[in-house]
């Protein structure tokens, strides 16, 4: 199993509108190449899990780099991992643009600050860490 991460700009402010959309578009294709993962999404930046076979993800991650609704992707990492984190998601969206104050100054304190949002880490093992906090609060 292999799970990758990137980060990228959104070429327009980021709302429920548009992570449904990339969402609604990505769950059947998901499920086809057996693909599980999760998006974050700020009103300026992405931030994706892609896990799955090598093959797929690959394949994948090329065909969402080349998406014009975002740009300046880059790539966190893509390792080889034991077993998937977001096994029962094909594609969770997660808005962080819609968090309370409380959680929101919450994680600018840890993660830091960007463009006004919680900063969205380019360091894989932060990128996973903001992702179990956000987890922790949804529960
Ligand atoms: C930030 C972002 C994340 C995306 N994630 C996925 C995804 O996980 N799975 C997927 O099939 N498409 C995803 N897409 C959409 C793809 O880029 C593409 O539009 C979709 O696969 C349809 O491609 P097609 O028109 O070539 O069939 C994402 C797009 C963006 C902008």
């Amino acid at each position: 199993m292999y799970r990758l991460i990137y980060k990228s700009r959104s070429k327009t402010p980021a709302d429920w509108g548009l992570v449904n959309s990339i969402i609604g578009s990505s769950q059947e294709g998901n499920s086809e190449l057996d693909v599980s993962g999760v998006l974050l999404a700020t009103k300026s930046y992405f931030l994706q899990v892609l896990e799955g076979s090598f093959e797929k993800v690959n394949e994948l991650y090329y065909t969402i780099v080349k998406d014009p609704r975002h740009d300046r992707v880059q790539l966190i990492s893509f390792t080889c991992a034991e077993e998937r984190i977001f096994r029962s998601w094909t594609m969770h969206g997660i808005g962080v643009f819609n968090f309370n104050r409380e959680l929101a100054e919450r994680l600018r304190q840890t993660y830091g600050e960007e463009g006004g949002d919680v900063r969205l880490p380019t360091e894989e093992w932060q990128a996973l860490a903001l992702i179990a906090d956000i987890r922790r609060s949804e529960s």
